[in-house]
């Protein structure tokens, strides 16, 4: 850097420098494309005169598949990272606060531009990723990940006080099956839950949020869709139109996201690492897909770390495999307007 753009880096530090409100809108639309449970995009943005800050929007919170806030958090967690990402591939050099201030938990972040820098050839990469991003329920090929590839990805979701791990050897893939059969189970017998997902399984035409039928996969009768750790089921009282029509026999790549505790920053990181996996994921040719009811709740989390011997505690998990080549992509699932999340205050 030039001495005069380090001066006006060092003069943009102590001064924070404004955000630039075009640039913030475009941050923020991008941003929106975040993955969240059940498509609820529990968040908000302000943008303030010195800084952006993104705060959870509690009344999108999942009262009986998310009770404790965990997947709001895992799902802002990835709408702070592409936040960062935007505002780096802008060309603004962002410092972010975690969780700034204990008397108001539900303000997740605050981003201030401290100046100006050429913005790296892979946040331009990644943001142009999270364009494309979507989550992928269909089978992918049986084609192996190969073992450089699978480190490029653990390299991605690494972050303070999250790691990941690519259970592979099949007694690991039994016990996961087990768990997330288990909770998978433990979930569908639950009228309530089955209730608000269906409260959540929307047409597109009408609602900018929600699953719309589109993105729900459907196996016609008949025909197998054998895989050994299951999927979420979506289909509750309505017919999925993301028709599987081959015979298939999965065994996708699964990461699993694990922190030291549970606190509210660690889920906030492993929503942030979950999204730097699944861009990092998008520019090698995978496709990724949530995989998240041995998580949602805290008895299946701490549950599912005994029966596999981990340390730490899973926050989050991963299919991820190559889409199949004839696989057109799916229709994108439906995000609400920027005038929706962003309030702009005067400046
Ligand atoms: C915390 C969290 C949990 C999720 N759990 C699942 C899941 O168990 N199964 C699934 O198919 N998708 C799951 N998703 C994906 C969301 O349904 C998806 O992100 C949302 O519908 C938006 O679609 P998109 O990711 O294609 O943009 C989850 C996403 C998040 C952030």
């Amino acid at each position: 850097m030039s001495e005069q753009g380090a001066a006006a880096t060092e003069a943009g530090r102590e001064s924070g420098s404004p955000l630039d409100p075009d640039i913030v809108q475009e941050v923020v639309a991008v941003a929106n494309r975040a993955p969240s449970i059940h498509n609820t995009q529990p968040w908000i943005w302000t943008l303030h005169p010195s800084h952006l800050s993104l705060r959870a929007d509690r009344d999108r919170q999942l009262r009986v598949a998310d009770p404790d806030g965990h997947s709001l958090l895992i799902s802002c967690g990835a709408a702070l990272a592409l936040t960062e990402i935007g505002l780096r591939a802008a060309g603004s050099d962002v410092q972010t606060r975690r969780l700034p201030d204990p008397a108001d938990p539900d303000l997740l972040a605050e981003f201030r531009i401290a100046g100006r820098r050429q913005p790296a050839a892979h946040d331009t990469d990644l943001f142009a990723a999270a364009q494309r991003r979507q989550s992928d329920r269909r089978p992918f090929t049986p084609q192996d990940i190969p073992a450089e590839t699978v480190e490029l990805l653990r390299a991605a979701a690494a972050g303070p006080g999250v790691h990941a791990e690519f259970p592979v050897r099949s007694e690991q893939r039994v016990n996961l099956a087990v768990a997330v059969s288990w909770a998978d189970r433990t979930e569908q017998r639950d009228p309530e839950y089955l209730a608000e997902m269906n409260r959540w399984l929307r047409d597109s035409d009408v609602h900018a949020d929600g699953v719309p039928a589109s993105a729900i996969p459907h196996v016609p009768p008949g025909q197998p869709r054998h895989t050994d750790v299951p999927l979420r089921d979506f289909e509750v009282g309505v017919s999925g139109r993301l028709l599987i029509e081959r015979d298939v026999d999965e065994h996708p790549l699964i990461a699993v996201l694990l922190t030291e505790s549970d606190t509210a920053l660690e889920q906030l990181q492993a929503g942030e690492s979950m999204m730097r996996l699944m861009l990092e994921a998008e520019l090698l040719g995978l496709g990724t897909c949530p995989l998240s009811q041995a998580v949602d709740l805290i008895a299946f989390r701490t549950r599912v770390s005994t029966l596999m011997g981990w340390q730490g505690l899973p926050q989050m998990m991963l299919r991820i495999g190559y889409p199949a080549p004839g696989d057109l992509q799916a229709a994108r699932t439906p995000r609400r307007p920027v005038t929706d999340i962003l309030k702009v205050l005067p400046a």
